[in-house]
């Protein structure tokens, strides 16, 4: 029997029809601006996002990281979440590549920052003892609070706080397309206070790799010029922009529409996990407070918990069962779910899982303290 993978929506396979296009596509040299399908999909990205202009990069990080070059200047500053993926995961790439500093503020636990924090970590810039704040970041879905979907709302009150001070607003979207599907609102609404706004294609879209960037034709032609800088001008991209265009299909031909179901699963997963003794809220801005898994808290394709266990048994006592699981920061698990997992696989792991539990030792957790 096929395992079944829940460590992240990263190991989705390109669909039959992605893997046609891609065979069939159309490509240039695209460094040179002549890949007509890679010129598609930036179009597509900014139409379906509202924006003037896209561009196709290697990875969520590179469209981060070509976002900061575009927007920032040596020697400023970026006010981000302590807890995000640009802070924690892109290999100091705001340091080492665009030569700036991070302002990390408190990630809550609806993955939002302080409106007042936010206020007041804006550097003052007639002190030249400061570095000089230049962009700020969110991150939607924020994946450490459990993959909580940021709204329109919010999105627009942190623009609003940059732009007065006249500085823009960059959107982590990794998972962009699960927030818009989760919130219920059209990908143009929840980009549009934004400057720019970056989304994988290959998470929970299927595609196999990439992420698209979009914002003015001004601040994308500057990307473009990072993207290059950082040796990520690629050639005939079209073989891979190709599946994004399968992806961004609209209506049920897509992968955006059945990200739903994803979602579905991930509350029929935790609404299971909830009920076995050994399963434990994950605590930090996943469930804080502790006690029993919540599964209210899943509004994504996200499940983090933790396991009355020692964690490195019980992941391989699950994986005896055929079930991958993450082991995620602060002793927690996590299981996300994606395009090859449908209620059937749930099910198994739900079973899997149980069956871990019962195979290994219970261990008191000691408050707080990853295992
Ligand atoms: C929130 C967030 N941003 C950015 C990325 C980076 O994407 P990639 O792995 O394609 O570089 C990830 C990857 O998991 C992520 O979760």
């Amino acid at each position: 029997m096929d395992r079944i993978d829940l460590r992240s929506d990263t190991v989705t396979k390109p669909t039959d029809e992605m893997r046609r296009a891609m065979a069939e596509a159309e490509v240039g040299d695209d460094v040179l601006g002549d890949d007509p399908t890679t010129n598609a999909l930036e179009e597509r990205a900014a139409e379906l996002l509202g924006k003037e202009a896209g561009l196709f990069v290697a990875s969520g990080t590179m469209g981060n990281l070509v976002a900061q070059l575009a927007h920032l200047g040596r020697g400023q500053e970026t006010i981000a979440g302590r807890q995000s993926h640009i802070v924690l995961d892109e290999a100091a790439g705001h340091a080492v590549i665009v030569g700036t500093s991070v302002r990390t503020l408190d990630d809550r636990p609806d993955g939002t920052m302080d409106l007042d924090a936010i206020r007041a970590a804006f550097r003052d810039p007639m002190d030249p003892h400061e570095p000089v704040t230049g962009l700020v970041t969110i991150e939607n879905t924020h994946a450490h609070s459990m993959g909580r979907p940021l709204s329109v709302a919010y999105t627009a009150e942190v623009a609003g706080i940059a732009h007065e001070r006249g500085v823009p607003l960059h959107v982590d979207g990794a998972r962009f397309w699960n927030a818009v599907v989760a919130l219920g609102v059209r990908a143009s609404e929840l980009a549009a206070p934004a400057d720019t706004v970056t989304f994988c294609i290959s998470k929970g879209l299927g595609c196999p790799v990439g992420s698209v960037l979009v914002g003015t034709r001004e601040v994308i032609w500057r990307a473009r010029r990072g993207r290059k800088l950082v040796g990520g001008g690629m050639r005939q991209a079209g073989i891979l922009a190709a599946a994004g265009l399968v992806a961004l299909r609209d209506g049920p031909a897509g992968m955006i529409e059945r990200l739903a179901e994803d979602h579905a699963n991930a509350r029929r997963l935790a609404e299971a996990l909830a009920t076995m003794p050994g399963i434990v809220a994950a605590g930090d801005i996943a469930q804080p407070g502790g006690g029993p898994l919540d599964p209210g808290r899943v509004a994504t394709n996200f499940v983090l918990f933790r396991v009355e266990r020692e964690r490195a048994g019980f992941l391989e006592a699950v994986k005896a069962g055929g079930v991958l699981l993450d082991g995620y920061p602060n002793g927690q698990v996590r299981a996300a779910t994606h395009v090859g997992i449908g209620v059937a696989e749930i099910d198994r792991a739900i079973a899997a899982i149980a069956a871990a539990l019962r195979a290994t030792t219970p261990v008191a957790l000691a408050g707080g303290v990853p295992n």
